[in-house]
């Protein structure tokens, strides 16, 4: 018998959040329907200014996904055959997929085990005269140490490219996640804090004038850019999608103070050794949990007291990248002995926009009381 009265605690609820944004979507398909503009219109156009604006960029391009904002950003960033992009190991595949389509080598530096990030001077270490590009991933909402990676592209004349699929709504210093990088990349799967209703990603520019190439290339054009050939592709993205998120977009405050609500209950109860650290008052940072983690030595025992319980969660990335079938296109700077750790103990609990109060209290003191048990 689960303790939950035997309800199964899901970590993700894509219907409740709808409910309210139902009737205006519908409205804008029916719309849609009786203009015949399914792709690239103005719903794509309203989109991408919105999204400049709240992220602090001059523009943006959208995309079909966020894989193909990576790609696009990367290609014209120059990643190609011989080229280097020093990134994290500790990241969903997709971002290192992309270097590799494009014939580039993932470089892997470790991450920061208190933020599961790329650690700067890892990051700065692991830059070779072939780096071109440093792709930080803000992971599971929580923005990089943007102030010394930044330092390090300067240093070394190398494009910033933030892969921030998991942190829309994010803040470093105070300034939005995507307003760091040359070029940041979003992607609007439906279990991202800002979803679509199906696949969509958006390329943030820091400089209007890269749109131009980007618009190209995503729909089937070719682009001459600093004597290179690049090819295009189908990158589009569609209007229902776009309408979608412009929906959950004007209500995105609303529904990121729910998550903010679920993620107070959890550290109240779990300790700060086994989570992220709450940000310090004036310090201008704003985690939006995209995923609540929390990292156990002995995770395979909380695994079987949140099955027992009727809890779902998440392990991520287990392995990283480092061991991934891929890790054979890539390069690897010194141990990765953090993104390894990291890869045995982190668990993301449930967090969504509908997460019952009574529900967090429930996975939090379940967790507190296996934490006090195992010390
Ligand atoms: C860190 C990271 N990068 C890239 C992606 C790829 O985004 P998409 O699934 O929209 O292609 C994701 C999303 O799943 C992600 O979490």
């Amino acid at each position: 018998m689960h303790e939950n009265d035997g309800r199964r605690i899901a970590r993700y609820d894509l219907v409740t959040p709808m409910l309210p944004c139902k009737q205006e979507i519908l409205a804008g398909v029916d719309r849609l329907l009786s203009t015949g503009e399914y792709i690239l219109g103005r719903e794509v156009r309203a989109l991408e200014t919105e999204m400049a604006a709240a992220c602090g960029a001059a523009d943006a391009v959208g995309v079909a996904s966020g894989s193909a904002a990576l790609y696009l950003a990367l290609q014209i960033a120059g990643v190609g055959p011989g080229v280097e992009v020093v990134t994290t190991p500790y990241t969903f595949v997709a971002t290192i997929e992309a270097i590799i389509r494009l014939g580039g080598t993932p470089v892997f530096a470790d991450i920061d085990p208190r933020t599961l990030n790329l650690d700067p001077a890892h990051a700065a270490a692991a830059v070779t005269g072939r780096t071109r590009v440093l792709l930080p991933v803000h992971i599971f909402g929580m923005p990089c140490e943007m102030e010394p990676l930044a330092l390090t592209a300067e240093r070394h004349g190398l494009d910033l490219v933030e892969d921030m699929c998991q942190a829309y709504g994010s803040l470093y210093r105070g300034r939005p996640c995507g307003s760091f990088g040359r070029l940041s990349c979003l992607s609007f799967y439906p279990t991202k804090n800002l979803p679509g209703i199906g696949d969509g990603g958006m390329i943030l520019c820091r400089d209007a004038a890269d749109t131009a190439p980007l618009r190209r290339l995503r729909g089937h054009e070719t682009v001459r850019l600093g004597g290179r050939l690049l090819s295009g592709w189908n990158s589009r993205l569609d209007e229902i999608q776009a309408l979608a998120i412009r929906v959950r977009l004007a209500r995105f405050a609303d529904e990121q103070a729910d998550r903010d609500r679920a993620a107070a209950i959890y550290n109240e109860l779990v300790p700060e050794a086994n989570r992220l650290a709450e940000p310090q008052p004036g310090s201008g940072l704003r985690v939006t949990h995209h995923q609540y983690w929390i990292r156990v030595p002995d995770r395979a025992r909380l695994e079987a007291r949140l099955r027992e319980a009727g809890v779902d969660f998440g392990i991520y990335y287990a392995p990283p990248l480092h061991r991934h079938e891929l890790a054979e296109y890539c390069r690897v700077h010194g141990e990765l002995t953090h993104a390894e750790a990291a890869g045995r103990e982190v668990l993301a609990l449930p967090i969504h926009q509908a997460l019952p109060e009574r529900d967090a209290i429930r996975i939090g003191e379940l967790v507190k009381e296996h934490l006090a048990r195992a010390a």
